[in-house]
Protein backbone atom coordinates (compact mmCIF):
# COMPACT_ATOMS: atom_id res chain seq x y z
CA UNK A 1 0.00 0.00 0.00
CA UNK A 2 1.62 3.49 -0.66
CA UNK A 3 1.88 5.61 1.95
CA UNK A 4 -0.76 7.65 1.24
CA UNK A 5 -3.46 4.97 1.08
CA UNK A 6 -4.03 5.62 -2.43
CA UNK A 7 -4.29 3.01 -5.93
CA UNK A 8 -1.35 3.05 -8.31
CA UNK A 9 -3.42 4.98 -10.69
CA UNK A 10 -4.07 7.77 -8.28
CA UNK A 11 -1.17 8.54 -6.75
CA UNK A 12 0.79 7.59 -10.14
CA UNK A 13 1.15 8.98 -13.22
CA UNK A 14 -0.03 8.04 -16.71
CA UNK A 15 2.65 8.40 -19.81
CA UNK A 16 1.15 7.73 -23.08
CA UNK A 17 3.39 6.04 -25.73
CA UNK A 18 1.81 6.20 -29.33
CA UNK A 19 3.97 3.44 -30.30
CA UNK A 20 4.38 4.28 -34.00
CA UNK A 21 6.66 6.91 -32.98
CA UNK A 22 8.17 5.94 -30.00
CA UNK A 23 11.31 3.70 -31.33
CA UNK A 24 11.32 1.61 -33.87
CA UNK A 25 13.49 -1.41 -33.29
CA UNK A 26 13.34 -3.41 -36.88
CA UNK A 27 13.95 -0.58 -39.25
CA UNK A 28 10.83 -0.05 -41.23
CA UNK A 29 10.85 3.36 -39.89
CA UNK A 30 7.84 2.59 -37.28
CA UNK A 31 8.09 2.09 -33.75
CA UNK A 32 7.22 -1.37 -32.55
CA UNK A 33 7.11 -3.12 -28.94
CA UNK A 34 10.61 -4.13 -29.11
CA UNK A 35 11.39 -0.34 -29.71
CA UNK A 36 9.53 -0.13 -26.51
CA UNK A 37 10.90 -2.34 -23.81
CA UNK A 38 14.35 -0.80 -25.23
CA UNK A 39 13.28 2.27 -23.85
CA UNK A 40 11.83 1.75 -20.82
CA UNK A 41 14.53 2.73 -18.67
CA UNK A 42 13.88 6.35 -20.01
CA UNK A 43 10.01 5.92 -18.38
CA UNK A 44 11.69 4.85 -14.68
CA UNK A 45 14.61 7.78 -15.05
CA UNK A 46 11.73 10.36 -15.83
CA UNK A 47 9.64 8.60 -12.80
CA UNK A 48 6.50 7.78 -14.36
CA UNK A 49 4.01 4.90 -13.03
CA UNK A 50 1.46 3.73 -15.73
CA UNK A 51 2.54 3.24 -19.66
CA UNK A 52 -0.32 3.83 -22.19
CA UNK A 53 -0.08 2.38 -25.31
CA UNK A 54 -2.42 3.78 -28.34
CA UNK A 55 -3.86 0.71 -29.96
CA UNK A 56 -1.25 -2.20 -31.44
CA UNK A 57 -3.72 -4.49 -32.16
CA UNK A 58 -4.10 -6.38 -35.72
CA UNK A 59 -5.54 -2.99 -37.88
CA UNK A 60 -5.65 -2.07 -41.36
CA UNK A 61 -4.31 1.40 -40.43
CA UNK A 62 -6.53 3.54 -41.95
CA UNK A 63 -6.85 5.59 -38.88
CA UNK A 64 -3.37 3.69 -37.18
CA UNK A 65 -4.88 1.32 -35.10
CA UNK A 66 -7.91 2.96 -33.85
CA UNK A 67 -9.59 0.40 -36.57
CA UNK A 68 -9.32 -2.45 -35.34
CA UNK A 69 -9.41 -5.83 -36.91
CA UNK A 70 -9.03 -8.33 -34.01
CA UNK A 71 -9.58 -7.05 -30.17
CA UNK A 72 -7.22 -9.77 -28.83
CA UNK A 73 -4.21 -9.84 -31.33
CA UNK A 74 -0.48 -7.75 -31.85
CA UNK A 75 -0.45 -6.33 -35.38
CA UNK A 76 2.75 -7.70 -36.46
CA UNK A 77 3.68 -4.22 -37.39
CA UNK A 78 4.42 -4.06 -33.88
CA UNK A 79 5.40 -7.32 -32.84
CA UNK A 80 4.66 -10.55 -32.24
CA UNK A 81 2.57 -11.70 -28.92
CA UNK A 82 5.19 -13.28 -27.05
CA UNK A 83 6.64 -10.02 -27.39
CA UNK A 84 3.52 -8.24 -25.85
CA UNK A 85 3.98 -10.91 -22.93
CA UNK A 86 7.53 -10.10 -22.40
CA UNK A 87 6.62 -6.32 -22.07
CA UNK A 88 4.18 -6.69 -19.55
CA UNK A 89 6.70 -8.27 -17.70
CA UNK A 90 9.12 -6.10 -18.30
CA UNK A 91 6.98 -3.48 -17.64
CA UNK A 92 5.64 -5.22 -14.41
CA UNK A 93 9.87 -6.21 -13.30
CA UNK A 94 10.32 -2.17 -13.48
CA UNK A 95 7.27 -1.47 -11.26
CA UNK A 96 5.76 -0.16 -13.69
CA UNK A 97 1.48 -0.66 -14.90
CA UNK A 98 0.73 -1.11 -18.11
CA UNK A 99 -2.28 0.48 -19.53
CA UNK A 100 -3.99 -0.97 -23.33
CA UNK A 101 -6.31 1.61 -25.55
CA UNK A 102 -9.64 -0.39 -26.15
CA UNK A 103 -11.94 1.09 -28.81
CA UNK A 104 -15.16 -0.59 -28.07
CA UNK A 105 -17.19 2.23 -30.94
CA UNK A 106 -16.44 1.09 -33.67
CA UNK A 107 -14.64 -2.31 -35.79
CA UNK A 108 -12.48 -2.47 -38.57
CA UNK A 109 -14.28 -2.95 -42.14
CA UNK A 110 -11.86 -5.86 -42.24
CA UNK A 111 -13.02 -6.90 -38.69
CA UNK A 112 -14.34 -10.69 -39.78
CA UNK A 113 -17.44 -9.36 -37.76
CA UNK A 114 -18.41 -6.87 -40.16
CA UNK A 115 -16.93 -8.72 -42.86
CA UNK A 116 -19.80 -11.65 -42.13
CA UNK A 117 -22.17 -9.03 -40.94
CA UNK A 118 -22.29 -7.41 -44.88
CA UNK A 119 -22.43 -10.64 -46.63
CA UNK A 120 -26.26 -10.43 -45.95
CA UNK A 121 -29.35 -8.81 -44.35
CA UNK A 122 -29.58 -12.40 -42.75
CA UNK A 123 -26.15 -12.72 -41.45
CA UNK A 124 -25.83 -13.47 -38.00
CA UNK A 125 -24.06 -10.59 -37.59
CA UNK A 126 -25.72 -8.27 -39.23
CA UNK A 127 -26.82 -6.83 -35.77
CA UNK A 128 -23.56 -6.50 -34.67
CA UNK A 129 -23.32 -2.92 -36.49
CA UNK A 130 -26.00 -0.23 -37.18
CA UNK A 131 -27.57 -1.04 -40.39
CA UNK A 132 -30.63 1.52 -41.58
CA UNK A 133 -32.42 1.61 -44.90
CA UNK A 134 -32.29 4.74 -47.01
CA UNK A 135 -34.25 7.40 -47.16
CA UNK A 136 -36.97 7.97 -49.36
CA UNK A 137 -35.06 9.47 -52.03
CA UNK A 138 -32.44 7.12 -51.28
CA UNK A 139 -29.89 9.23 -49.40
CA UNK A 140 -28.45 8.71 -46.06
CA UNK A 141 -31.44 7.66 -43.31
CA UNK A 142 -30.77 10.65 -41.54
CA UNK A 143 -28.48 13.75 -41.08
CA UNK A 144 -25.59 12.22 -38.69
CA UNK A 145 -22.06 13.29 -39.54
CA UNK A 146 -18.94 11.68 -39.55
CA UNK A 147 -16.01 13.55 -37.41
CA UNK A 148 -13.88 13.23 -39.78
CA UNK A 149 -16.07 14.70 -42.60
CA UNK A 150 -19.24 13.89 -44.51
CA UNK A 151 -22.27 12.03 -43.74
CA UNK A 152 -21.69 9.36 -41.26
CA UNK A 153 -23.89 6.92 -42.92
CA UNK A 154 -22.11 4.53 -45.99
CA UNK A 155 -24.33 2.95 -48.38
CA UNK A 156 -23.19 -0.83 -48.73
CA UNK A 157 -24.61 -1.94 -52.49
CA UNK A 158 -24.76 -5.46 -51.95
CA UNK A 159 -27.30 -5.25 -49.41
CA UNK A 160 -29.19 -2.17 -50.17
CA UNK A 161 -28.52 -0.33 -46.64
CA UNK A 162 -26.66 2.15 -45.05
CA UNK A 163 -24.21 1.64 -42.42
CA UNK A 164 -23.23 4.23 -39.51
CA UNK A 165 -19.64 4.93 -38.59
CA UNK A 166 -18.90 8.11 -35.86
CA UNK A 167 -15.55 8.09 -37.69
CA UNK A 168 -14.09 7.07 -40.75
CA UNK A 169 -16.31 4.58 -43.13
CA UNK A 170 -13.33 1.95 -42.32
CA UNK A 171 -14.56 2.12 -39.37
CA UNK A 172 -17.91 0.98 -38.74
CA UNK A 173 -19.58 1.72 -35.36
CA UNK A 174 -20.79 -2.14 -32.89
CA UNK A 175 -24.29 -1.96 -32.01
CA UNK A 176 -23.73 -1.85 -28.07
CA UNK A 177 -27.25 -2.20 -27.85
CA UNK A 178 -26.45 -5.80 -29.03
CA UNK A 179 -26.02 -8.07 -25.63
CA UNK A 180 -23.81 -10.62 -28.06
CA UNK A 181 -21.52 -7.60 -29.44
CA UNK A 182 -21.41 -6.48 -25.30
CA UNK A 183 -20.48 -10.12 -24.16
CA UNK A 184 -17.26 -10.82 -27.07
CA UNK A 185 -16.26 -7.40 -26.25
CA UNK A 186 -16.15 -7.70 -22.33
CA UNK A 187 -14.27 -10.94 -23.06
CA UNK A 188 -11.42 -9.09 -24.61
CA UNK A 189 -11.05 -7.01 -21.83
CA UNK A 190 -10.92 -10.11 -19.55
CA UNK A 191 -8.53 -11.72 -22.20
CA UNK A 192 -6.17 -9.27 -21.11
CA UNK A 193 -6.41 -8.12 -18.33
CA UNK A 194 -5.74 -12.38 -17.42
CA UNK A 195 -2.27 -11.69 -19.52
CA UNK A 196 -1.55 -9.10 -16.89
CA UNK A 197 -2.79 -5.91 -18.52
CA UNK A 198 -3.67 -3.49 -15.33
CA UNK A 199 -6.31 -1.20 -17.26
CA UNK A 200 -7.70 0.32 -20.06
CA UNK A 201 -8.11 3.85 -21.50
CA UNK A 202 -11.47 3.63 -23.30
CA UNK A 203 -11.64 5.19 -27.01
CA UNK A 204 -14.90 7.83 -27.01
CA UNK A 205 -16.55 5.81 -24.33
CA UNK A 206 -19.11 8.63 -24.50
CA UNK A 207 -20.24 7.65 -28.31
CA UNK A 208 -21.33 3.93 -27.46
CA UNK A 209 -24.98 4.38 -27.66
CA UNK A 210 -27.24 6.42 -30.47
CA UNK A 211 -30.54 7.16 -30.63
CA UNK A 212 -32.64 4.15 -31.24
CA UNK A 213 -35.20 6.09 -32.89
CA UNK A 214 -32.25 7.62 -35.13
CA UNK A 215 -33.16 11.21 -34.55
CA UNK A 216 -31.85 14.17 -36.70
CA UNK A 217 -29.14 15.88 -34.78
CA UNK A 218 -30.20 19.79 -34.07
CA UNK A 219 -28.50 22.35 -36.38
CA UNK A 220 -25.34 24.44 -34.29
CA UNK A 221 -26.41 28.10 -34.33
CA UNK A 222 -22.46 28.77 -33.43
CA UNK A 223 -20.94 26.74 -36.47
CA UNK A 224 -19.15 29.17 -39.01
CA UNK A 225 -18.11 28.18 -42.62
CA UNK A 226 -13.99 27.29 -42.54
CA UNK A 227 -14.69 25.24 -38.83
CA UNK A 228 -14.82 21.90 -38.81
CA UNK A 229 -17.67 21.10 -40.75
CA UNK A 230 -18.86 18.21 -37.81
CA UNK A 231 -19.94 21.10 -35.56
CA UNK A 232 -22.34 22.00 -37.98
CA UNK A 233 -25.05 20.13 -35.97
CA UNK A 234 -25.05 19.60 -32.09
CA UNK A 235 -24.57 15.70 -31.97
CA UNK A 236 -27.38 15.32 -29.73
CA UNK A 237 -28.49 12.12 -30.65
CA UNK A 238 -25.18 10.42 -31.85
CA UNK A 239 -23.57 10.65 -28.15
CA UNK A 240 -23.62 10.80 -24.43
CA UNK A 241 -27.10 9.16 -24.77
CA UNK A 242 -28.71 8.09 -21.04
CA UNK A 243 -28.26 4.67 -21.55
CA UNK A 244 -24.48 4.77 -22.58
CA UNK A 245 -23.54 5.29 -18.30
CA UNK A 246 -25.49 1.80 -17.63
CA UNK A 247 -22.72 0.39 -20.47
CA UNK A 248 -20.20 2.33 -18.89
CA UNK A 249 -21.19 0.80 -15.32
CA UNK A 250 -21.30 -2.94 -17.38
CA UNK A 251 -17.60 -2.19 -18.39
CA UNK A 252 -16.22 -1.38 -14.73
CA UNK A 253 -17.73 -4.69 -13.58
CA UNK A 254 -15.78 -5.87 -15.51
CA UNK A 255 -12.62 -4.28 -14.72
CA UNK A 256 -13.25 -4.90 -11.47
CA UNK A 257 -13.42 -8.82 -11.73
CA UNK A 258 -9.77 -8.46 -11.51
CA UNK A 259 -7.86 -6.84 -8.80
CA UNK A 260 -6.22 -3.50 -8.82
CA UNK A 261 -6.87 -2.69 -12.58
CA UNK A 262 -8.21 1.20 -13.97
CA UNK A 263 -10.63 2.11 -16.25
CA UNK A 264 -9.90 5.70 -17.65
CA UNK A 265 -12.97 7.26 -20.14
CA UNK A 266 -11.81 9.38 -23.29
CA UNK A 267 -14.69 11.85 -22.57
CA UNK A 268 -14.90 15.59 -24.75
CA UNK A 269 -17.99 16.81 -22.58
CA UNK A 270 -18.82 20.02 -20.79
CA UNK A 271 -17.60 19.59 -17.06
CA UNK A 272 -21.26 18.70 -15.77
CA UNK A 273 -21.56 15.83 -18.28
CA UNK A 274 -18.15 14.35 -17.74
CA UNK A 275 -18.64 14.05 -14.39
CA UNK A 276 -21.45 11.45 -15.13
CA UNK A 277 -19.28 9.07 -16.03
CA UNK A 278 -17.92 8.78 -12.64
CA UNK A 279 -21.01 6.67 -12.57
CA UNK A 280 -24.12 6.75 -9.31
CA UNK A 281 -21.68 6.00 -6.33
CA UNK A 282 -18.15 5.87 -8.27
CA UNK A 283 -19.50 2.72 -9.86
CA UNK A 284 -18.53 4.19 -13.64
CA UNK A 285 -15.02 4.88 -14.77
CA UNK A 286 -12.74 5.41 -12.11
CA UNK A 287 -11.12 8.59 -14.43
CA UNK A 288 -13.44 10.06 -16.71
CA UNK A 289 -10.20 12.17 -18.54
CA UNK A 290 -10.51 15.58 -17.63
CA UNK A 291 -9.32 17.34 -20.89
CA UNK A 292 -10.00 20.95 -19.85
CA UNK A 293 -6.27 22.13 -19.91
CA UNK A 294 -5.64 21.00 -23.57
CA UNK A 295 -8.46 23.17 -24.25
CA UNK A 296 -8.55 26.04 -22.38
CA UNK A 297 -6.79 29.77 -23.02
CA UNK A 298 -3.99 29.78 -21.33
CA UNK A 299 -4.59 32.23 -19.18
CA UNK A 300 -3.91 32.49 -14.74
CA UNK A 301 -7.58 33.79 -14.18
CA UNK A 302 -9.21 31.25 -17.05
CA UNK A 303 -6.88 28.86 -15.58
CA UNK A 304 -8.21 29.38 -11.64
CA UNK A 305 -11.58 28.86 -12.87
CA UNK A 306 -11.71 26.29 -14.48
CA UNK A 307 -9.56 24.15 -11.88
CA UNK A 308 -12.01 25.19 -8.97
CA UNK A 309 -14.54 24.38 -11.18
CA UNK A 310 -13.76 20.91 -11.95
CA UNK A 311 -12.63 20.77 -7.93
CA UNK A 312 -15.84 21.69 -7.43
CA UNK A 313 -17.44 19.38 -9.33
CA UNK A 314 -16.64 16.31 -8.79
CA UNK A 315 -18.98 13.69 -7.09
CA UNK A 316 -18.16 12.75 -3.54
CA UNK A 317 -15.10 10.50 -3.28
CA UNK A 318 -14.17 10.55 -7.27
CA UNK A 319 -10.60 11.12 -8.25
CA UNK A 320 -9.44 14.02 -9.97
CA UNK A 321 -6.86 13.69 -13.58
CA UNK A 322 -5.71 16.54 -15.41
CA UNK A 323 -3.98 15.69 -19.04
CA UNK A 324 -2.23 18.16 -21.25
CA UNK A 325 -1.50 16.65 -24.44
CA UNK A 326 -2.49 13.48 -26.23
CA UNK A 327 -2.25 12.20 -30.30
CA UNK A 328 -5.20 14.20 -30.98
CA UNK A 329 -4.30 17.98 -29.88
CA UNK A 330 -1.57 19.88 -30.65
CA UNK A 331 1.45 19.59 -28.55
CA UNK A 332 1.70 21.89 -25.60
CA UNK A 333 4.72 23.66 -26.36
CA UNK A 334 3.47 25.12 -29.59
CA UNK A 335 -0.03 26.13 -28.13
CA UNK A 336 1.77 27.90 -25.29
CA UNK A 337 5.10 28.50 -26.42
CA UNK A 338 8.33 26.52 -24.98
CA UNK A 339 8.78 29.07 -21.57
CA UNK A 340 5.32 28.49 -20.41
CA UNK A 341 5.47 24.65 -21.21
CA UNK A 342 7.90 24.42 -18.32
CA UNK A 343 5.16 26.20 -16.48
CA UNK A 344 2.33 23.69 -17.89
CA UNK A 345 4.10 20.80 -16.46
CA UNK A 346 4.83 22.57 -13.04
CA UNK A 347 0.80 23.16 -13.18
CA UNK A 348 0.18 19.17 -14.05
CA UNK A 349 2.45 18.08 -11.86
CA UNK A 350 1.06 19.53 -8.87
CA UNK A 351 -2.64 19.70 -9.70
CA UNK A 352 -4.66 17.37 -7.33
CA UNK A 353 -5.07 14.51 -9.44
CA UNK A 354 -3.91 12.15 -11.70
CA UNK A 355 -1.34 13.41 -14.28
CA UNK A 356 -1.38 12.16 -17.68
CA UNK A 357 1.91 12.99 -19.60
CA UNK A 358 2.04 12.72 -23.65
CA UNK A 359 5.75 11.34 -24.88
CA UNK A 360 8.07 13.96 -26.25
CA UNK A 361 5.96 16.67 -23.96
CA UNK A 362 9.12 15.84 -21.52
CA UNK A 363 11.20 17.17 -24.11
CA UNK A 364 8.87 20.31 -24.79
CA UNK A 365 8.77 18.44 -28.38
CA UNK A 366 6.81 21.04 -30.64
CA UNK A 367 4.34 19.86 -33.34
CA UNK A 368 6.29 18.95 -36.28
CA UNK A 369 6.34 20.35 -39.79
CA UNK A 370 4.28 18.19 -42.00
CA UNK A 371 4.39 18.79 -45.65
CA UNK A 372 1.04 18.42 -47.81
CA UNK A 373 2.95 15.47 -49.66
CA UNK A 374 3.62 14.18 -45.94
CA UNK A 375 0.26 13.81 -44.49
CA UNK A 376 -0.83 10.29 -42.58
CA UNK A 377 -3.53 11.56 -40.66
CA UNK A 378 -6.92 10.39 -42.43
CA UNK A 379 -8.62 13.27 -41.20
CA UNK A 380 -6.61 15.80 -42.60
CA UNK A 381 -6.86 14.05 -45.83
CA UNK A 382 -10.37 14.54 -45.91
CA UNK A 383 -11.19 17.70 -44.03
CA UNK A 384 -7.91 19.58 -45.58
CA UNK A 385 -6.10 22.50 -44.59
CA UNK A 386 -7.77 23.50 -41.35
CA UNK A 387 -5.27 22.98 -38.67
CA UNK A 388 -7.01 19.60 -37.72
CA UNK A 389 -4.77 17.13 -39.10
CA UNK A 390 -3.12 15.37 -36.40
CA UNK A 391 0.34 14.50 -37.38
CA UNK A 392 2.66 17.45 -36.18
CA UNK A 393 1.85 15.47 -32.44
CA UNK A 394 2.59 11.93 -33.64
CA UNK A 395 6.29 13.08 -35.17
CA UNK A 396 9.25 10.40 -33.88
CA UNK A 397 10.06 10.67 -30.20
CA UNK A 398 13.94 12.50 -30.25
CA UNK A 399 16.31 10.37 -28.57
CA UNK A 400 19.68 11.80 -29.67
CA UNK A 401 20.91 14.20 -32.16
CA UNK A 402 21.99 10.78 -34.41
CA UNK A 403 20.35 10.47 -37.92
CA UNK A 404 16.48 10.26 -37.40
CA UNK A 405 16.81 11.45 -33.42
CA UNK A 406 17.81 7.64 -32.94
CA UNK A 407 14.26 6.87 -33.55
CA UNK A 408 15.00 4.34 -36.73
CA UNK A 409 17.88 3.48 -39.29
CA UNK A 410 15.15 3.30 -41.83
CA UNK A 411 12.71 5.88 -43.13
CA UNK A 412 10.27 7.38 -40.31
CA UNK A 413 6.77 6.57 -41.04
CA UNK A 414 6.77 10.68 -40.39
CA UNK A 415 9.30 13.30 -40.61
CA UNK A 416 11.34 13.48 -37.49
CA UNK A 417 11.38 17.55 -36.38
CA UNK A 418 13.99 19.58 -37.12
CA UNK A 419 14.12 20.34 -33.21
CA UNK A 420 16.04 17.28 -32.82
CA UNK A 421 19.55 17.64 -33.02
CA UNK A 422 18.93 20.20 -29.50
CA UNK A 423 15.48 18.73 -28.42
CA UNK A 424 16.54 15.05 -27.50
CA UNK A 425 16.47 12.88 -24.47
CA UNK A 426 20.37 12.71 -24.34
CA UNK A 427 21.16 16.29 -24.83
CA UNK A 428 18.64 17.06 -22.17
CA UNK A 429 19.80 14.73 -19.85
CA UNK A 430 22.96 15.89 -19.70
CA UNK A 431 21.60 19.82 -19.27
CA UNK A 432 20.94 20.63 -15.73
CA UNK A 433 18.71 23.30 -16.61
CA UNK A 434 16.23 21.39 -19.55
CA UNK A 435 12.70 21.01 -19.66
CA UNK A 436 13.68 16.56 -19.06
CA UNK A 437 15.12 17.65 -16.11
CA UNK A 438 12.78 19.95 -14.62
CA UNK A 439 10.19 17.05 -15.16
CA UNK A 440 12.10 14.55 -13.67
CA UNK A 441 12.68 16.71 -10.24
CA UNK A 442 8.85 17.63 -10.32
CA UNK A 443 8.27 13.54 -10.83
CA UNK A 444 10.69 12.97 -7.97
CA UNK A 445 8.98 15.74 -5.85
CA UNK A 446 5.31 14.56 -6.29
CA UNK A 447 6.48 10.96 -5.86
CA UNK A 448 8.23 11.88 -2.47
CA UNK A 449 5.54 14.78 -0.88
CA UNK A 450 2.32 12.56 -0.28
CA UNK A 451 0.82 16.47 -0.23
CA UNK A 452 1.77 16.54 -3.50
CA UNK A 453 1.02 13.00 -4.72
CA UNK A 454 -2.01 12.84 -3.11
CA UNK A 455 -3.15 15.83 -0.43
CA UNK A 456 -5.80 18.40 -0.74
CA UNK A 457 -5.92 21.32 -2.75
CA UNK A 458 -6.39 25.07 -1.64
CA UNK A 459 -6.92 27.90 -3.79
CA UNK A 460 -4.91 30.89 -3.28
CA UNK A 461 -6.07 34.51 -4.71
CA UNK A 462 -4.14 35.85 -6.99
CA UNK A 463 -4.79 38.10 -9.63
CA UNK A 464 -3.20 39.12 -13.30
CA UNK A 465 -1.33 36.37 -14.91
CA UNK A 466 -0.21 34.48 -11.66
CA UNK A 467 -2.33 31.35 -10.54
CA UNK A 468 -1.72 30.58 -6.67
CA UNK A 469 -2.68 27.56 -4.56
CA UNK A 470 -1.77 24.95 -1.58
CA UNK A 471 -1.42 21.26 -1.52
CA UNK A 472 -1.57 20.01 1.62
CA UNK A 473 -1.01 16.85 3.66
CA UNK A 474 -1.73 16.64 7.58
CA UNK A 475 0.59 18.83 8.71
CA UNK A 476 2.70 18.76 5.43
CA UNK A 477 2.16 21.95 2.68
CA UNK A 478 3.71 23.44 -0.07
CA UNK A 479 2.18 26.75 -2.21
CA UNK A 480 3.15 26.83 -5.71
CA UNK A 481 2.59 30.05 -7.33
CA UNK A 482 2.84 29.98 -11.25
CA UNK A 483 3.79 33.15 -13.52
CA UNK A 484 1.73 32.82 -16.04
CA UNK A 485 2.81 36.13 -17.85
CA UNK A 486 5.73 37.72 -19.62
CA UNK A 487 7.07 39.66 -16.99
CA UNK A 488 8.00 39.65 -13.25
CA UNK A 489 5.65 40.00 -10.96
CA UNK A 490 5.62 39.93 -7.23
CA UNK A 491 3.44 37.62 -5.08
CA UNK A 492 2.13 38.35 -1.49
CA UNK A 493 2.41 34.32 0.55
CA UNK A 494 -0.06 32.90 2.73
CA UNK A 495 1.24 33.19 6.16
CA UNK A 496 2.80 30.18 7.07
CA UNK A 497 4.80 30.73 3.89
CA UNK A 498 6.54 33.53 4.72
CA UNK A 499 10.31 32.91 5.71
CA UNK A 500 10.13 29.30 3.62
CA UNK A 501 12.17 28.26 0.88
CA UNK A 502 11.68 27.63 -2.54
CA UNK A 503 11.98 24.17 -3.05
CA UNK A 504 11.83 23.93 -6.81
CA UNK A 505 11.55 26.97 -9.75
CA UNK A 506 10.63 26.54 -13.16
CA UNK A 507 14.33 27.51 -14.08
CA UNK A 508 16.15 25.30 -11.87
CA UNK A 509 18.44 27.64 -10.38
CA UNK A 510 17.41 28.22 -7.41
CA UNK A 511 16.23 25.92 -4.95
CA UNK A 512 16.60 26.16 -1.14
CA UNK A 513 16.67 30.23 -1.62
CA UNK A 514 14.61 31.79 1.32
CA UNK A 515 11.89 33.79 0.51
CA UNK A 516 10.13 36.69 2.25
CA UNK A 517 6.53 37.45 3.12
CA UNK A 518 6.71 37.93 -0.80
CA UNK A 519 8.24 36.25 -3.24
CA UNK A 520 9.32 37.49 -7.10
CA UNK A 521 8.42 35.88 -10.08
CA UNK A 522 10.54 36.12 -13.02
CA UNK A 523 8.79 35.95 -16.17
CA UNK A 524 7.18 32.45 -17.13
CA UNK A 525 8.41 31.45 -13.98
CA UNK A 526 6.67 28.71 -11.29
CA UNK A 527 7.80 27.88 -7.80
CA UNK A 528 6.91 25.21 -5.37
CA UNK A 529 7.46 26.95 -1.95
CA UNK A 530 7.76 25.16 1.38
CA UNK A 531 6.70 26.33 4.63
CA UNK A 532 9.91 27.83 6.82
CA UNK A 533 10.00 25.14 9.62
CA UNK A 534 9.27 22.11 7.19
CA UNK A 535 12.37 19.54 7.51
CA UNK A 536 11.66 18.75 3.76
CA UNK A 537 14.64 17.94 1.59
CA UNK A 538 15.51 18.96 -1.30
CA UNK A 539 14.94 16.58 -4.50
C1 LIG B 1 -10.36 8.79 -30.45
C2 LIG B 1 -8.88 8.64 -30.68
C3 LIG B 1 -8.56 9.15 -32.06
C4 LIG B 1 -9.31 8.30 -33.05
C5 LIG B 1 -10.80 8.30 -32.76
C6 LIG B 1 -11.50 7.21 -33.51
O1 LIG B 1 -10.74 10.11 -30.38
O2 LIG B 1 -8.14 9.28 -29.68
O3 LIG B 1 -7.19 9.14 -32.33
O4 LIG B 1 -9.08 8.76 -34.36
O5 LIG B 1 -11.08 8.08 -31.41
O6 LIG B 1 -11.18 5.95 -32.96
MG1 LIG C 1 9.39 -1.18 -36.56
Amino acid sequence: MHKTGTAWWQHGIVYQIYPRSFQDSDGDGIGDLPGIMGRLDHLVELGVDAVWLSPIFPSPMADFGYDVADFTGVDPIFGTQEQFDALVTEVHRRGLRLILDFVPNHTSDRHPWFEEARRSRDSAKRDWYIWRDPAPDGGPPNNWLSNFGGSAWEYDAATGQYYYHAFLKEQPDLNWRNPAVRAAMFDALRSWMARGVDGFRVDVIWHLIKDDQFRDNPVSPDWKPGMDPFHQLVPLYTADRPEVLDLVREMRAVIDEYDDRVLIGEIYLPLERLMAYYGADLTGAHMPFNFQLIDAPWHARTLEGLINEYEGGLPPGGWPNWVLGNHDKPRIASRVGPAQARVAVMLLLTLRGTPTFYYGDELGMENGLIRPDQVRDPFEKNVPGRGLGRDPQRTPMQWSAAPNAGFTTGQPWLPVSDSFSEVNVEAQSGDRRSMLSLCRALIALRRGEPALAAGAFEPVSAEGDLLVYQRIWGTDRFAVALNLGSTAARIALPERFADGRIHLSTHLDRSDALVGATVELRADEGVIIAPAKSAQVKP
